[in-house]
């Protein structure tokens, strides 16, 4: 899904830009800094491309789901429940800030379902913590639904899905919040960045004043600054920010080029019949990061795997047995390792978190290959790489009805 498959000319004058004038910080300094206001243009940037009314930028993705965390006021002992499926970070954002994760499933959409959270939601629960994996929007209507049904507050990590909507709107603005991610993986990166983005103005304040220490950015003077609430330091400075709005201006670009090689994609792999897709509820709004697919079972999505690596077809992620993304390896959450008691280790966890029952999830991260899609691909190199994959995916189906 990368951005910096683009990293070019326009990265390096913003970049110029800053270095220029020397003002690295995203406050102040106006004497300095002769007119240039990187941060505060990518999030104007970040605004038009997702249509959120506010947008603050951070200094990661996972800095972003802690504001999104702070902005709806969850904290110490809140029951949040949160997919098997994610990057650790969303984990980690909710451990963090005190609250306790509770697992629920996730199905063929790759997000958690409405009947996962329904089935998971007890009389403790605060929250959900929806997460849009893979460049695509969970099914929305449906967890909206169950959200309201038992008064749940909805909070979004929008970590991997920039561009991606839900009949028409960007996701991270269904809740209270979204966090999104800029590292250096994304649609677009800022080399390391986030953004966090609302409709509320509320959330959006408490953000702004929580990633700096609380200061509440009014008046001329920092030192001078009130500061409303106890805070961190998740500013973003102003070189990250100088690339992560080149690169945003370039999303749009990225977005169409990887929604045109998905769709061609799909449309290739489909005349395999052992292959299904991943069910995505509005699918114009895929961002097209990812051509996620399934094999019938465990054993035929790892021999795809294997195929692709041994007839050189780079770029199919399987997450099943990858470190970060998958609950199964995550021994050091199970086992409830931080530097310092957290408050779950002195609350304990709300599930046996060595024994989570998700056969659901497994079965789906299980059959899942995501394949990563590249904007730069030219239509022959689209097409080549097309009769690579359905050759080396006949192989191993082959073997498989003969075996
Ligand atoms: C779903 C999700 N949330 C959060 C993050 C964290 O983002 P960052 O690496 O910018 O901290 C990621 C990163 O990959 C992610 O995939």
């Amino acid at each position: 899904m990368p951005g910096t498959e683009l990293f070019g000319e326009e990265e390096r004058k913003e970049v110029m830009d800053v270095l220029s004038t020397g003002a690295l910080f995203r406050y102040g300094h106006d004497d300095l800094r002769k007119g240039m206001w990187k941060t505060k243009e990518l999030e104007a940037e970040a605004k038009k491309f997702t249509g959120a009314s506010h947008v603050h930028a951070i200094s990661s993705g996972t800095a972003a789901v802690s504001c999104v965390m702070a902005a709806a006021g969850l904290g110490y002992g809140d029951e949040v429940i949160v997919p098997p499926f994610t990057f650790i970070a969303s984990i980690e954002a909710v451990l963090f800030a005190g609250a306790l994760p509770v697992f629920a499933e996730i199905d063929e959409n790759l997000c958690l379902s409405a009947e996962g959270i329904r089935k998971a939601v007890t009389p403790k629960t605060k929250a959900v913590l929806l997460v849009h994996m893979c460049g695509a929007a969970a099914d929305m209507d449906a967890i909206l639904a169950v959200c309201k049904e038992h008064n749940l507050i909805l909070v979004e990590d929008a970590g991997q899905a920039l561009g991606a909507t839900y009949k028409g709107k960007h996701v991270g603005l269904f809740g209270v919040a979204g966090g999104i991610s800029l590292d250096f993986f994304k649609l677009t990166t800022a080399g390391e960045g986030g953004l966090f983005i609302t409709n509320s103005e509320e959330a959006y304040k408490i953000a702004d004043c929580f990633s700096d220490h609380g200061h509440n950015h009014e008046g001329a003077n920092r030192g001078m600054e009130n500061h409303p609430i106890l805070g961190l330091n998740y500013r973003l400075g102003e070189l990250n920010a100088a690339v992560g709005v080149a690169q945003m201006r370039k999303a749009d670009y990225i977005r169409t080029q990887n929604r045109k090689h998905h769709s061609y994609l799909q449309q290739r792999l489909s005349e395999i019949s052992e292959i299904t897709f991943r069910p995505v509820p509005d699918p114009s709004g895929d961002s097209g990061t990812f051509l996620n697919f399934f094999l019938p079972d465990k054993d035929t999505a790892q021999k795809v795997v294997k195929q692709f690596a041994e007839d050189g077809i780079a770029g199919a992620n399987y997450w099943f047995l990858n470190n970060y993304h998958f609950i199964n390896q995550w021994d050091h959450l199970k086992n409830l390792k931080a530097a310092g008691p957290l408050a779950i280790n002195k609350l304990g966890a709300p599930q046996d978190y060595h024994n989570l029952q998700l056969p659901k999830s497994q079965e789906v991260v299980s059959r899942l290959i995501s394949f990563g899609i590249r904007c730069t691909w030219t239509d022959e190199q689209v097409a080549a790489l097309a009769d690579k994959m359905i050759a080396s995916i006949q192989k191993v189906v082959k073997n498989l009805h003969h075996a």
